[in-house]
């Protein structure tokens, strides 16, 4: 995805949300995912807590209930959009967290400033990733515990062959889009960047969809896919392959690869 692509499809947090919605509507694991990434973290009392690429801060709505009250926590995000629906969706939490404008490759934060770094599913999106983890590594102090969640090759396999007749290629395109940092190459990357004791958690689930509508909504969401002129008369074409294999199978499975890698700083 070029810079431009990304700047549209984060612009603001309403495409993301289209997105998710499809995973909580239809996920197989009951248990939520925010939940999940949320049981992984060191919860110490007192930390100085930075998370890179926000989103809309889902991560903080879902966890609300058990953030340790000593946490000092800095939410950022390169675009502005998704900021401002960070702040709107914290603003009636009863804790005070602060909202800064950043760019994951160039943080503005002294050397050894926190205690944790959190980089959910956006580390795939950066494109000077060495430049991005030097940075994070830089900012945790000695020992400090950096986690990122990203996805696994696989991940969401049956979605690229369904649009194949339309988008050739659309396996290719989407691993060159999102592929840079997974399940598969993520843990060199880490471990060149001097992160140590390095741990990827699986989180299973897959999605069991029962509806076509809500499909359609996340491939139009999707910038990548919508590179490709859909005309209507395709649209209707990919409405009837999930409606036919619905009909037959009573539900069409997506398979997905997610979870998170645990890494420390080393004490160097
Ligand atoms: C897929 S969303 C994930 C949002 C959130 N972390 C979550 O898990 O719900 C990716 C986020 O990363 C942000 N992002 C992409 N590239 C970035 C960069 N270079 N620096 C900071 N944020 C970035 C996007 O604006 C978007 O909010």
């Amino acid at each position: 995805m070029s810079l431009t692509q990304l700047r549209q499809q984060y612009q603001n947090d309403q495409k993301l949300n289209v997105r998710i919605a499809l995973h909580q509507r239809f996920n197989t694991n009951p248990y939520s995912w925010y939940r999940w990434a949320f049981d992984h973290y060191d919860l110490s009392f007192d930390a100085r807590v930075l998370e890179l690429g926000c989103g809309p801060a889902d991560l903080w709505r879902e966890n609300v209930d058990r953030i340790p009250a000593g946490w000092d926590i800095t939410l950022t995000d390169f675009s502005e959009g998704m900021l401002a629906a960070a702040q709107h969706n914290l603003a009636e939490m009863e804790r005070t967290f602060t909202f800064r404008q950043v760019d994951a490759q160039d943080l503005p934060f002294a050397t050894g400033d926190f205690d944790i770094v959190l980089a959910n599913h956006m580390l795939y999106h950066v494109p000077d990733r060495p430049r991005a983890l030097a940075e994070i590594r830089r900012v945790l102090r000695p020992g400090g515990k950096f986690y990122a969640a990203t996805n696994g090759e696989q991940h969401m396999r049956e979605l690229w062959e369904l649009l194949t007749p339309y988008i050739p290629n659309c396996y290719a395109r989407s691993l060159a889009a999102a592929g840079g940092f997974m399940l598969e190459n993520g843990a060199t990357q880490l471990t060149d960047a001097g992160f140590v004791d390095v741990v990827w958690h699986d989180y299973p689930n897959n999605l069991a969809i029962t509806e076509v509508e809500p499909l359609i909504a996340y491939i139009q969401s999707t910038n990548t896919l919508m590179e490709h002129a859909w005309t209507e008369a395709e649209l209707d074409a990919v409405r009837a392959d999930i409606a036919a294999c619905i009909a037959t199978e009573g539900v069409f499975v997506i398979h997905k690869s997610t979870g998170l890698f645990v890494a420390q700083r080393d004490d160097r």
